[in-house]
């Protein structure tokens, strides 16, 4: 939710700004800006240049020169008020001395803005950052004359302000430095070779340097060209350590392929493949997994198993939970996050908590994590984003190496994290009851998901047909039973966030109960059909919907004698039933691709979405 880019050093910030907000633009688009500082102007010591739209629409309307050496920038995902340039950050005081940048939400807002305007503070937009920016400055300004110095003036407005905040602060008289302050919302530094960088997500600063500082929550710190020091709101300094990111520009360029969507979905044998090396353990039948911090004897103390996550990471842990019910034979079950936290939820010690995401960032999952720490619980994480805030403070986890997922829309981080529940779903049973043939057939289950994963895309032809035809439809219903369902959850959602069709997912179970009225020609139903003990009522699902003049895309194995109860299948390769969910997810991903193509919508931005969600 909303990118963070900022930079100190001998070159001009405006060119390093604008190619970092381009790389965080899947955070949110909707409006963008960066404010320079240039100590050799008086005339204009910063400037500050917004635009509405995208990175594109700001490069327009940067003037052919805009000096300076320090410099902040923002891309923004709209919470309080609409996306427009007097909303677009940065955000400048008053006295047009201080520009501050924002990512999350100041809940005492309202307040600070009323007692500003009170004191005459002519208010300039509907954010509630931009309290920020006049609170520092009221700061650096102070009372007859004696200000506090610009680190101190951060700490002293941060201190009247309640809420989460990756902030980054710049001084037009204090043009060397740029302050930050985290709490609740991503932030780190970049250190280079007499140059830093400050940034909400790694990816916007990988072109200049692999070494970043992670900040912690309460986290100031004060960056210049030759380095960077931390502190506390107390004034006390900490000690941050740089570390060695793994990624490279490559994995955030297109690599030919039209999409960031395409380009993952087309990973994943690959990835997949990369993910479960040295996690196989074929001589216990088993996995190996030593970052989730249990030993055998701790795994088998649980008694149940809660997952939680948020949007496509909650349905995949509804998968994974049937995977664990399955080969552990715990109780397992998965809630959105965003429920959880709000509901007092009750902690359990004998229950194993699980975590899923791929950013690591979403707050309703990060804030599970703390309510489910404070009350004495055990939550492991399943996430991709290496360093995030949900994988330091879990404890213990997966890593799902899919790497980078830039696409608003997830895919290949999904299929690592059913993966990655197959992994857990494997050790935990291995511990209990699963025996060691079972534990051996999984095994060779996972080995073939790769190339069959690879076998489904090569269909890819096929599948953008069907998708063709979906696409003419106004509103479409996914279906599917048991293992199948979370499936058709995850197929109505990719469709839908990309597509913006009405697709809605049932358990196959409940058509008859209410939503069959709604079969017509005009609404077509992808049905999940696996070649499983569930086929026969499947195929009688279908059939009931083909009576009712509904057409049916069956995602189904081969073999399977589908007869007239559909009208366009879509084969997967078989492999474990319990591992089937996997694979039969691969072609909704291509279905919701190519009708989002086909329609010609922006398929890797989406309206209104942003790739984490680092809000409530
Ligand atoms: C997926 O396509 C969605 N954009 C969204 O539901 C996402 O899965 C959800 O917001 C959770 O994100 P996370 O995995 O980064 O926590």
């Amino acid at each position: 939710m909303c990118g963070i880019v900022g930079y100190v050093g001998p070159q001009q910030a405006a060119p390093v700004l604008v190619e970092g907000l381009t790389r965080l633009e899947y955070r949110g688009y909707d409006s963008a800006g960066i404010a320079v500082a240039n100590p050799r102007s008086t005339a204009h010591p910063s400037r500050v240049v917004r635009a509405k739209g995208r990175v594109r629409d700001l490069e327009a309307a940067l003037p052919a020169r805009l000096a300076g050496t320090a410099g902040i920038g923002h891309t923004r995902w709209a919470t309080h008020g609409e996306p427009s340039e007097r909303n677009a950050h940065p955000h400048t005081s008053f006295d047009g001395r201080v520009h501050v940048v924002h990512n999350g939400i100041i809940d005492n807002f309202a307040t600070l803005r009323a007692r500003l305007a009170a004191d005459g503070v002519e208010l300039a937009s509907d954010t509630d950052t931009e309290v920020v920016a006049h609170l520092v400055a009221r700061e650096l300004a102070g009372q007859d004359g004696k200000g506090l110095g610009f680190e101190d003036a951060v700490r002293a407005a941060v201190a009247q302000v309640d809420g989460t905040y990756a902030l980054a602060v710049l001084d037009a008289q204090a043009p060397d430095r740029v302050v930050v302050a985290r709490n609740g919302s991503p932030l780190l530094l970049g250190v280079g070779d007499g140059e830093m960088f400050v940034a909400s997500d790694a990816a916007a600063i990988v072109r200049h340097t692999s070494q970043v500082v992670l900040l912690d929550d309460g986290d100031f710190a004060s960056v210049t060209a030759d380095g960077f020091r931390t502190f506390t709101a107390d004034e006390e300094h900490t000690a941050r350590d740089a570390v060695t990111i793994d990624l490279t520009v490559e994995e955030l360029e297109l690599g030919g392929h039209a999409h960031f969507m395409h380009k993952e979905i087309h990973e994943q044998p690959e990835s997949v493949e990369r993910m479960l090396s040295g996690r196989l353990d074929d001589r216990f039948g088993t996995a190996k997994l030593d970052g989730l911090n249990l030993d055998p004897r701790a795994m088998r103390r649980f008694a149940r198993v809660k997952i939680l996550g948020c949007g496509s990471a909650y349905y995949v842990g509804q998968l994974g939970a049937s995977m664990i019910e399955d080969l552990a034979r715990i109780p397992a079950d998965a809630e959105p996050a965003s429920e959880f936290r709000y509901r007092n939820p009750i902690i359990e010690p004998s229950t194993l908590y699980v975590v899923v995401s791929q950013s690591g960032e979403t707050a309703d999952t990060l804030f599970a994590v703390r309510e489910i720490q404070r009350k004495g619980g055990t939550v492991v994480g399943l996430v991709n984003a290496v360093g995030s805030s949900i994988a330091r403070e879990v404890d213990g986890g997966i890593y799902l190496h899919a790497g980078p997922e830039v696409a608003v829309a997830s895919t290949k981080a999904l299929t690592h994290m059913s993966v990655g529940f197959a992994l857990l779903a494997l050790a935990l049973g291995r511990v209990r009851d699963l025996s060691f043939a079972d534990g051996t057939r999984i095994i060779a289950g996972l080995r073939a998901i790769p190339g069959q994963i690879a076998q489904v895309l090569a269909d890819e032809e096929d599948l953008a047909a069907a998708a063709r035809d979906l696409s003419a439809a106004a509103s479409l219903f996914f279906v599917g039973r048991v293992r199948g369902y979370p499936v058709a959850r995850e197929g109505a959602q990719k469709f839908k966030e990309i597509t913006y069709r009405h697709a809605e997912a049932y358990p196959t179970s409940e058509l008859k109960h209410g939503p069959l009225a709604l079969i017509s020609p005009e609404l077509p139903t992808v049905a999940i059909v696996p070649d499983d003990d569930l086929l026969e009522r499947n195929l009688t699902a279908a059939q009931e919907i083909r009576a009712r003049g509904g057409s049916v895309v069956a995602i189904t194995h081969p073999g399977v004698d589908l007869g007239d109860a559909a009208t366009q299948r879509i084969e997967v390769p078989r492999n474990e039933v319990e591992l089937d969910p996997i694979l039969l997810t691969v072609p909704t991903q291509l279905l919701g691709y190519h009708a989002a193509v086909a329609l010609g919508e922006d398929v890797d931005r989406p309206r209104n979405l942003a790739k984490s969600v680092t809000v409530e």
